[in-house]
């Protein structure tokens, strides 16, 4: 694989030389490839596999079906999945104890094929609920019931091998009271707690997280949620990390991501950069055009955010993860954009080096 990935970028840069000579008059033998590349040229052959923190992207397994180049860039590039929606409750739960495996069955078996972790998205959600829940009526003794089973069902089908999960998501309005979720209105708060409990029952082994957005832009809703975790640890709730959404643009400030990334660290957790992209066009302007200076801009946010997590404690980082391959399969879709390290043509963009060129610092 390492051999494959080396004959990629050698190619990719044979072809920028070729490029370079052919812009640049006189050139006579158009055809001759050069003996020597430029020494200008980048020589590294750093990967996101060599990221001193595991690297990984959201995955659709369609796509990793019946997309060769899309499979290349994870197979080569990834040390970790996240099913983008495959184990969300409305892609399993078809009705009460009815389960629809296969797309969860296939990338964690492709994960255990290609030696990646795979991490669990998402147990208990106020959305992508199936119309069974939603129309539920029961008692609260009931409504926990169905939590449990459901926890149980799913977590212990992937026992040892989904090793962690986001067990709640997005519990937390901006300003730091609890979402009035179809969970918190039939259970109460209580039901993060027990959501963890149910988790930790299923697979003692596994690493549970509580994730949510919004973090490096609200200091009530950071506040809230490093409460939270600290509340619930202190009561010997299996809570052990962080997930930090980040779905930012790339006009965010390196120092927000700092400080969003050390409150979490400050709890004494795992920290979870969880669904990383980073919009360009965050007007949505319907004339968007991805110049070398918004590649620059974006560029340094990636950088920023992993020089973020560099700074923590190395036991406490459990890595980066793109919400998405490539820009042109992002969910940002209500405008055009570009927020990943590859294009949508699987090519390298400048956040690429943007990370790899904080390894090794
Ligand atoms: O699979 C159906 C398909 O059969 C149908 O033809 C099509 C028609 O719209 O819908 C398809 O389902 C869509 C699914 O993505 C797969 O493409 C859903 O409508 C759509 O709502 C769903 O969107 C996902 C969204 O979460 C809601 O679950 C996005 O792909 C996914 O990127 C997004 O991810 C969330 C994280 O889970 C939580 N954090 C925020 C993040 C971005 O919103």
């Amino acid at each position: 694989m390492q051999t494959i990935a080396f004959l990629f970028l050698l190619s990719c840069v044979s072809c920028g030389a070729k490029d370079d000579l052919i812009e640049e008059p006189p050139y006579e033998e158009p055809n001759e490839q050069p003996d020597e590349l430029p020494e200008e040229q980048p020589q590294t052959t750093t990967t996101f596999k060599d990221a001193p923190y595991l690297i990984g992207c959201a995955v659709v397994p369609s796509l990793l079906q019946n997309n060769r180049m899309y499979a290349e860039v994870v197979q080569e590039e990834m040390s970790s999945i996240t099913p983008e929606n495959a184990l969300k409750m409305g892609a399993l739960s078809k009705g009460h104890g009815s389960y629809f495996w296969d797309d969860a069955d296939y990338l964690v078996e492709y994960a255990a094929d290609h030696q990646m972790r795979v991490h669990g998205h998402t147990l208990i959600w106020h959305t992508d609920i199936p119309g069974w829940v939603t129309r539920y009526s029961g008692t609260r003794e009931e409504w926990i019931a169905l939590m449990q089973e459901y926890i149980h069902e799913v977590v212990g089908r992937y026992q040892g091998r989904i090793a962690s999960w986001d067990v709640v998501n997005e519990a937390f309005n901006d300003d730091g009271t609890y979402r009035k979720t179809i969970w918190y209105e039939n259970i109460g708060e209580e039901y993060i707690r027990l959501a963890f409990e149910f988790a930790h029952e299923a697979d003692p082994a596994a690493i549970l997280f509580y994730n949510d957005y919004g973090m490096e832009y609200s200091a009530a809703k950071r506040e809230a949620i490093c409460t939270l975790v600290k509340d619930l640890r202190a009561e010997g709730v299996p809570v052990h990390g962080i997930g930090l959404q980040m779905h930012i643009d790339m006009y965010r400030s390196a120092s927000d991501l700092k400080a969003s990334i050390q409150a979490a660290a400050d709890c004494g957790v795992w920290v979870h950069v969880s669904e990383m992209d980073v919009a360009c066009n965050p007007e949505k302007k319907t004339d968007f055009t991805f110049t070398d200076k918004i590649a620059q801009q974006q560029k340094a946010s990636y950088q920023a955010m992993s020089e973020a997590l560099l700074s923590i404690p190395a036991d406490q980082c459990f890595g980066i993860t793109f919400w998405g391959v490539c820009d042109v399969h992002s969910w940002l879709t209500s405008a055009p954009d570009a927020p990943l390290p590859f294009d949508s043509n699987f090519e390298k963009k400048p956040a690429y080096d943007g990370l790899t060129g904080t390894f090794g610092k």
